[in-house]
């Protein structure tokens, strides 16, 4: 795939940082080791390392040849999935319960190579600010980068990030403006009800069957009260109930995740599920609670600013792989906070496999490190050309 030669130059080392990093996973809050060694390379590098914005955040400034101007932050993520990994790599993961499912690995490597190849060069003038976040898998490392005043004491005057994409094309780049990634809430739901002998339910009151009717009304929230024009997903992806074969437990619990693109259609579904769950309780006799929390807010990326790294993305894969047709999809992505803060944007760039993120078999293409880095690297010596 086509990249800088001066990256290309260092792939090797790059390689080397990505599979060290994937064999030691880390998940949310709890990357040491990875920003340490983040923190290190920077510093080998003569970049100013400022660490611990946001637990385990890393930030790296960098100032070009051309001396203090506009500022251009670029932002990679850092953290693990808590999940078994199946590849049979030679660098698969060494913890248990840890694993690069989504390829944080990769994104923290490029930015890495972006890094370097800009401190070697430092041919623009201006402020390269270099944002490593830790969890971003639903933990909230960006709010709590920004709560650490990211942007106060960093400021950007616009900000890029990006991700791996195995459903893209080798060599593919996607970026466009506006919505690009949904709003999520996470929620819970506790079923109490009364615990019985499995052979006398008469006696209980049963959060099973309560939780399981719960689960399935639930659903017509998409498909019966939604505006079938707004894009909207309730998924359950956790239920817990019972211990033994002949007993009715007290408790059965759900979680799961909302996904919408308008505040009006998150409230709708937020309200639908209280009122089902209100309903369901008084239906069976359980006491039912639900808590729902705002995660993720809508990803928008800004114009100019997409605009801008669909040029810079043609330069590195040629026009003709770069897509910059609206395609929205239901993910969701953290770095929506640092946009509501600073304009910016959030490339998808294609690689080789189909295995999707997020899942157990899931391996990230190393021919991707220098395109990434390049993309990256572009945009600062674009947006801050002298
Ligand atoms: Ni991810």
């Amino acid at each position: 795939m086509p990249s800088l030669p001066q990256i290309e130059a260092f792939k090797d080392d790059l390689v080397a940082i990505r599979r060290d990093i994937h064999a030691h996973p880390e998940i949310g809050f709890e990357e040491v080791r990875t920003s340490g060694i983040v923190a290190e390379k920077l510093a080998s590098w003569g970049i100013e390392v400022h660490r611990n914005i946001g637990k385990t955040g890393v930030v790296g400034i960098l100032t070009g040849s051309g001396g203090p101007g506009r500022r251009i932050g670029l932002r990679a993520d850092m953290d693990a999935l808590p999940m078994e990994e199946t590849t049979n790599l030679p660098f698969r993961s060494k913890n248990p319960g840890r694993f690069h499912g989504c390829g944080h690995d990769g994104h923290t490597t490029m930015l890495l190579g972006a890094a370097r190849y800009l401190a070697e060069n430092r041919d623009f003038t201006g402020t390269a600010v270099f944002v490593f976040q830790p969890a971003e898998e639903g933990l909230g490392g960006a709010r709590a980068m920004l709560a650490d005043k990211l942007f106060e004491r960093f400021p950007c005057d616009e900000i890029y990030g990006l991700h791996n994409a195995p459903n893209l094309e080798p060599g593919q780049i996607s970026v466009f403006p506006g919505p690009a990634m949904a709003g999520a809430d996470f929620f819970d739901i506790k079923v109490t009800g009364k615990g019985s002998h499995g052979a006398m339910p008469h006696q209980g009151r049963d959060p099973v069957v309560a939780a399981i009717t719960l689960a399935g009304a639930l659903q017509t929230i998409v498909s019966r009260n939604a505006d079938p024009r707004e894009a909207a997903v309730v998924s359950i992806t956790q239920i817990h109930a019972g211990s033994a074969y002949n007993v009715i437990p007290e408790e059965a619990v759900l979680a799961g995740t909302i996904r919408t693109f308008s505040p009006e259609t998150a409230e709708l579904a937020r309200q639908r599920m209280r009122e089902i769950a209100a309903g369901i309780g008084q239906t069976f006799g359980v006491q039912i609670e639900v808590d729902i929390r705002g995660i993720f807010d809508v990803l928008v990326n800004h114009g100019p600013q997409a605009e801008a790294a669909a040029c810079v993305a043609a330069e590195i894969v040629g026009a003709q792989n770069v897509l910059t047709e609206p395609k929205p999809v239901m993910g969701s992505e953290d770095f929506a906070d640092m946009l509501r803060a600073v304009p910016g944007a959030y490339c998808w760039v294609g690689h080789a496999g189909n295995v999707p993120v997020h899942n157990p078999a899931f391996i990230l293409d190393d021919g991707i490190l220098p395109v990434g880095a390049s993309l990256l690297a572009r945009l600062v010596e674009t947006r801050l050309a002298a």
